[in-house]
């Protein structure tokens, strides 16, 4: 067993050439992204959103947040000096939903904002002359035509609603909002990572440049602020000089010219909706790690050499973990490692010995270290691509989703990474949690339009 974990353990390392090989494909893909849109391409999205807000923007507004399993309203009040004040609801989408017809998608989010109206906001409901101005948070590739129309590229994150698939989404929700007639009008489309970079720079005050915005969490993406001289392919109407770019990331190198692809990689692409797109993503979000870890506990226990002792286990199953399995595993300091063995007997149905323990924490150590290694690639890309650590002093990078507020040493291993990448440089970033990002940030971009 000892020799088969130490050499899987091994295919999931990262050498520095292979770093150094990473950030020069990111800068190139990225590079290319920005003049021209490709099906296989790194998107690279202009969003129509040109204002860096300065934390003295003021006024109440409503976000709606759609990036994975939740759905969330709430109406946000910037009170002008860097604060604000949040109320929200949230709900799970039932899964037949997330895979079903887009009007009936779109009839179940609008009637939860009605829900959340009815709830807090009883003087809109009563009024027939206030409208609310919403900022609509929508976490998946959507070319944008301006800050509130764009069409779907592509669903990520196991969301397959195909008849939405190159439609205007903001037309497809404002309609069923109409239906109901609750006078709110959808002011931006914004992507999660949109809204951290705008919540972030909102939140900042200090003067530190916020240029980029990132989610690890169920998916992994970013956006940064870009000379819109530089977005060859943008042919829009634009009198600002800079402009929030959705790199949408996860499509980095969906052609595997440079990403490691071990087997389990290539096993867990033939179990996702969006088969051989977002392949940066499947190496490096939180949908994805648990996944990860089942598929090389189920070789290991195929081929005789671990769990010999479990009949009835569940490691067939796909998907019967998220990020929180390794995350867990990983906090875990026992001596006999009761966490590892708490996890593979709740998500598995895995009895184990100390040892399987302590070849299941390396395994899992040594994805989840992968996944931070390769996503400093690309936070050192943008880094590259905007020349940030050329012009500031110091450069501040906004976050968020569960894999980047929890999982163990996530951000410490980006930072490792950078350190081989960009030296010394590394110590002029500073990363910190974009709050309430989806939220706040909506709200800003619904407000930028006034
Ligand atoms: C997926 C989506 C992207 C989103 C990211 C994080 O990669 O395609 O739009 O930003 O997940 O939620």
């Amino acid at each position: 067993m000892q020799a088969a974990v130490d050499k899987i353990v091994d295919e999931f390392a990262v050498s520095d050439e292979k770093l150094f090989e990473l950030l020069d494909a990111f800068q190139k893909q990225a590079t290319e992204g920005l003049q021209k849109s490709t099906e296989r391409g790194m998107p690279m999205i202009p969003t129509y959103m040109t204002k860096v807000p300065k934390g003295t923007e003021k006024g109440t507004y409503l976000a709606a947040d759609l990036g994975g399993t939740n759905f969330r309203v709430c109406s946000v009040t910037l009170d002008g000096n860097h604060g604000h004040n949040l109320v929200q609801e949230k709900w799970p989408v039932p899964h037949d939903l997330q895979v079903g017809s887009s009007k009936e998608f779109f009839k179940f989010l609008a009637k939860k904002v009605q829900d959340f109206l009815c709830k807090h906001h009883e003087e809109h409901m009563e009024r027939s002359d206030s409208e609310f101005r919403m900022g609509f948070t929508f976490s998946f590739p959507v070319d944008q035509h301006s800050t509130n129309s764009g069409t779907l590229l592509r669903w990520t994150k196991g969301f397959d609603i195909k008849d939405a698939v190159g439609k205007d989404v903001t037309e497809l929700f404002q309609q069923e909002l109409d239906a109901l007639d609750l006078k709110v009008h959808i002011a931006a489309i914004v992507n999660d990572t949109v809204g951290a970079l705008m919540a972030r720079s909102y939140h900042n005050d200090n003067p530190s440049q916020t240029i980029v915005g990132c989610i690890f969490g169920t998916g992994t993406n970013a956006a940064y602020f870009e000379k819109v001289k530089r977005i060859g392919k943008f042919k829009g109407k634009c009198d600002a000089k800079i402009m929030a770019v959705n790199t949408e990331w996860g499509s980095f190198d969906n052609d595997l010219t440079v990403l490691p692809n071990t087997r389990f990689d290539v096993a867990l692409n033939k179990l996702t909706a969006n088969r051989d797109f977002h392949m940066f993503e499947k190496r490096v979000s939180g949908m994805f790690l648990g996944e990860l870890l089942r598929q090389v506990l189920l070789e290991l226990n195929s081929s005789g050499l671990m769990f010999k002792g479990s009949e009835s286990h569940i490691l067939t199953e796909p998907w019967g973990t998220d990020t929180s399995v390794p995350s867990i595993m990983e906090t875990d300091t026992s001596d006999d490692l009761t966490l590892v063995g708490e996890q593979l007997q709740q998500h598995f149905g895995l009895d184990s010995t100390l040892d399987e323990r302590r070849a299941t924490l390396a395994i899992a150590h040594a994805i989840g270290t992968r996944a931070a290694y390769i996503a400093a690639t690309a936070v050192c890309g943008l880094l590259k691509l905007t020349e940030a650590l050329d012009i500031f002093d110091s450069v501040d990078i906004g976050g968020d989703g569960s894999v980047f507020e929890f999982y163990p040493n996530f951000v410490q291993n980006i930072r490792k990474a950078m350190r081989v990448l960009i030296g010394d440089d590394e110590q002029r970033v500073t990363f910190g949690l974009a709050k309430d990002g989806s939220g706040v940030g909506a709200a800003l971009c619904a407000l930028e339009q006034e």
